[in-house]
């Protein structure tokens, strides 16, 4: 094939190519036309309507989850992490840091390898799913086991950014928040308007604060021109920008053991097997209290049990396996349709945060009872098996 027939399907194929959500929406966040992205093609993830479990729960509802497991590093830090190192390196930084349950550090080791920046990780010794510990390792972060919780390490994070040129990526940068409200923009362009609720685990609160953001931006359809972006004014506890009809109402799963929104303030020592969320005293608490408050919505929480089963259940009758924390929206979505609370009629997207892959552990552990058979390398036990077992 002669060269220039080889270099125009090049840029034909480039033409079309996916390149991120800083790329797709920069006329809506804090970026200019000429900032350099640092993606990874985070993003555009599938909303994927559940077929099964409407009629297994035998409920007249529309059901779709946010597959956010399938960015780049397999959770949804990715659309934030996109934004905090662009802007990271657009201004200088030459280093990040963040305290995190597991996700957050894997995005941020990730994008600081794009972008050719270190990255300093605090994690709790002994509580992160093994998928994340082993990204943080490959993306060649500098990680530091902490012995004690998040909420410890988020506390170290802030106190060592005054003493260090450490740029800070938790989603107390702003910029985190700003790319993660991109999610609701997604879904408004997929279901033509937003959901009339919508379910997602809560531990930090940035991603529901960020997701409220998006949605109000994203209904409010603002000319380009005059676009105005909505956030949350701490003084006045309320959100700037427009406030159109026909957002969604917005529902907090929290696990029983780290639910500092249902006991109306920080949990000293947090515990859940969904690890991600295993916070006590989250950073965004009052943005997330006025979006629940803002959207007629509410937080209610859930036993490690009622998650493993909703984790379960998503895996084995949509053949979608994310993470026990995603599983919260889920499993708290199916009780709050059981019991009526959100009607039949509804339309749901529930968030689910990140991929079922990052925990194996927990995973392999609840399913002692999967068909699991040793067989010799014989036609005879395959055929066998097979047969015992239509
Ligand atoms: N789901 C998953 C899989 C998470 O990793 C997190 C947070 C959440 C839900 C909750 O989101 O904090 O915005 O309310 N993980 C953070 C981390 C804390 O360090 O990876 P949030």
């Amino acid at each position: 094939m002669p060269s220039s027939t080889h270099n125009w399907n090049i840029i034909m194929s480039n033409a079309n190519r996916y390149t991120g959500l800083v790329d797709r929406y920069r006329d809506r966040l804090p970026v200019s036309a000429t900032t350099r992205a640092i993606s990874l093609g985070e993003g555009n993830t599938p909303l994927i309507k559940l077929e099964n479990i409407p009629r297994i729960i035998g409920k007249d509802v529309e059901i779709y989850v946010k597959y956010e497991g399938l960015n780049p590093t397999g959770s949804f830090k990715d659309r934030g992490m996109t934004m905090a190192v662009t802007k990271a390196v657009e201004e200088g930084s030459k280093a990040i840091i963040c305290a995190s349950t597991g996700n957050t550090s894997a995005a941020a080791a990730a994008y600081a390898a794009r972008a050719g920046i270190k990255a300093f990780v605090l994690i709790p010794e002994g509580k992160i799913a093994m998928g994340k510990m082993a990204q943080a390792m490959m993306y060649g972060a500098i990680t530091m086991q902490i012995r004690g919780n998040f909420d410890d390490g988020m506390r170290l994070v802030k106190e060592v950014a005054d003493q260090a040129p450490v740029t800070i990526v938790n989603s107390i940068n702003p910029y985190r928040l700003q790319g993660q409200k991109t999610i609701a923009y997604e879904i408004v362009e997929a279901l033509g308007r937003a959901p009339d609720y919508h379910c997602l685990p809560v531990g930090n609160a940035g991603n529901i604060t960020a997701h409220w953001m998006g949605y109000t931006e994203a209904v409010a359809n603002q000319p380009k021109d005059q676009f105005e972006q909505v956030i949350y004014d701490a003084e006045t506890d309320q959100f700037t920008g427009p406030k159109p009809a026909g957002l969604p109402i917005m529902v907090g799963y929290q696990a029983s053991g780290a639910a500092p929104f249902l006991r109306g303030g920080p949990v000293a020592n947090p515990e859940t097997v969904a690890t991600a969320i295993r916070i006590g005293n989250p950073q965004s608490f009052n943005h997330a209290k006025a979006v629940v408050r803002d959207s007629n919505g509410w937080f209610d929480e859930l036993q490690d049990s009622e998650i493993l089963e909703a984790q379960r259940l998503l895996s084995m009758y949509e053949g979608v396996f994310v993470e026990p924390a995603s599983a919260a929206s889920i499993g708290g979505a199916i009780r709050d349709i059981k019991a009526g609370k959100i009607a039949e009629g509804s339309v749901i997207v529930c968030t689910v945060t990140g991929n079922g892959l990052k925990d194996p552990d927990t995973a392999i552990k609840q399913c002692s009872d999967a068909v699991m058979l040793t067989i010799d390398a014989t036609m005879n036990d395959v055929k066998t098996s097979i047969l015992s077992n239509m």
